[in-house]
C-alpha cells in the first residue's frame, strides 16, 4: 500500500520552498505530485521518464494511453520540444504563461517519453501561469507531464482536497495552493496542420484566440475517424448524478445549478441550489463549476441546470456540462 501524500500549504510562505523541494525530489524519483495550476490541479510526473508517465495512467485508472499535456517553463523551453510556426509563436507570445495548450509538431529526437505523447508525432504543450507550477518547473528543470488530477472520467479537481479524495494513495506530494482561479481546463488549439483548430474549449475564450490569429478557429476534424483530441470522449467530467441541462423548471427530487439573477419555476422545492454567478459573470461561474458538480453529487441523484449563455467562457462551461450529462459509456 502506498502511503498518504505529503501535503504542503503553499499559501504559507514558510512552507513554500520546502514544498517545491519535496515535490521536485518526488518527481526526480519517478513519483507523482498534485500540482496547482491556474486552470485545475494537475497530476504531475517527469515527462522524460516513461516509468513516471506510466504511473500517471495507473493512478488515474485511465482506460487507454491518451496523450498528456506537457508543461514547460517558458516559450524557449517549449521550442526545444516542438516546432512553433509564426502563428503558434504569436499565440504563445499573447497567452503564455496562461490557460492555452498548443498541439505542435514534436521535435525529434526528443527527451519526452513516448508514452506521454501516446506515440503521436505531435505534442500538446502549455506554459502554466501559476506561481507554484512555475517554481516547480524552474527547480526541476525538465518538462512536466500532467493531466488533470482526477480519476479517469471524474470531474477535474479545483482544490487539493479533490486531488486527495480522488487519488490519495497514488500521489507522493500534494502542493495545496487553495482553489484554482480559472476552474476549467486549458483551451487546446491544434497548430500541427493546415490551419488552427479548436480541439477543446477551455479557460481561454475562442474570441481572444481568434483576435490574435485573425481568422476563425476551425473545427477539430478527424484523423482516420479517431478524435483528434482523444481525451474528448462524450461522457467525461461525469458526476454520478444525472444532469438535465437548459432546465426551465426544477422537478421533484432535483438539486439546481442556477446562473444569473432569476431562478427557474419550482426552484423553492430544489434539494439544494447553487448559483454559479448571481451577477451572471461567466468567469465566476467557470471557477465554481467543478466544485459545484462534486458538492451536489454528494447530496442529489438528479441535478437541473439552468441555461448558461454560450458566449466567451460559456462555450467551455456548456461543453463540460454536456459531457457530464451524456449517457455513460
Ligand atoms: O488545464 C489543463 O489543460 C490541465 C492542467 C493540469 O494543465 N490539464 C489537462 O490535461 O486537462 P488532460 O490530460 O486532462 O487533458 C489533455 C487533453 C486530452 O483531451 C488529450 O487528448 C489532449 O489533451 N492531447 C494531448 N496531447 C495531444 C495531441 N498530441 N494531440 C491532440 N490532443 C492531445
Ligand atoms: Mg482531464
Amino acid at each position: 500500500m502506498p502511503g498518504l501524500p505529503e501535503i504542503f500549504d503553499m499559501s504559507n510562505p514558510g512552507d513554500f520552498d520546502a514544498g517545491i523541494s519535496a515535490a521536485a525530489a518526488a518527481l526526480r524519483r519517478g513519483g507523482l505530485v498534485g500540482m496547482p495550476t491556474e486552470t485545475v490541479y494537475g497530476l504531475a510526473a517527469d515527462a522524460t521518464s516513461g516509468g513516471a508517465v506510466a504511473a500517471i495512467y495507473a493512478a488515474k485508472a485511465r482506460p487507454r494511453f491518451n496523450p498528456l499535456i506537457i508543461h514547460a517553463s517558458s516559450v524557449e523551453a517549449a521550442e526545444r520540444l516542438a516546432v512553433l510556426s509564426p502563428a503558434a509563436l504569436a499565440l504563445a507570445g499573447a497567452f503564455w504563461p496562461g490557460p492555452l495548450t498548443l498541439v505542435l509538431p514534436k521535435r525529434s529526437p526528443t527527451v519526452i517519453a513516448d508514452l506521454a505523447t501516446a506515440g503521436l508525432d505531435t505534442v500538446a504543450i502549455r506554459v502554466p501561469a501559476h506561481p507554484v507550477a512555475g517554481a516547480l518547473l524552474a527547480t526541476l528543470d525538465r518538462p512536466i507531464a500532467a493531466p488533470s488530477a482526477n480519476r479517469s472520467g471524474h470531474v477535474s479537481p479545483t482544490t487539493a482536497d479533490h486531488v486527495a479524495a480522488d487519488l490519495g494513495g497514488g500521489v507522493a506530494v500534494i502542493l495545496d495552493a487553495g482553489p484554482t482561479g480559472i476552474g476549467l481546463e486549458s483551451t487546446i488549439v491544434g497548430m500541427a496542420d493546415d490551419r488552427p483548430r479548436l480541439l477543446r474549449a477551455g479557460g481561454l475564450a475562442r474570441s481572444d484566440i481568434e483576435a490574435v490569429i485573425g481568422e476563425p478557429l476551425a473545427a477539430p476534424g478527424t484523423t482516420g475517424g479517431a478524435p483528434v483530441a482523444p481525451g474528448m470522449l462524450r461522457s467525461h467530467y461525469a458526476p454520478a448524478a444525472r444532469l438535465r441541462l437548459d432546465a426551465g423548471e426544477v422537478r421533484p427530487g432535483e438539486a439546481l445549478i442556477a446562473f444569473g439573477s432569476g431562478l427557474p419555476a419550482g426552484a423553492t422545492a430544489a434539494i439544494r441550489i447553487v448559483n454559479l454567478s448571481e451577477k451572471g459573470d461567466l468567469a465566476e461561474a467557470a471557477a465554481g463549476l467543478f466544485a459545484t458538480l462534486r458538492d451536489l453529487d454528494a447530496v442529489a441523484e438528479a441535478i437541473a441546470v439552468a441555461p448558461i449563455p454560450d458566449t466567451g467562457l460559456g462555450e467551455a462551461i456548456n461543453d463540460r456540462l454536456r459531457r457530464a450529462a451524456a449517457p455513460r459509456d
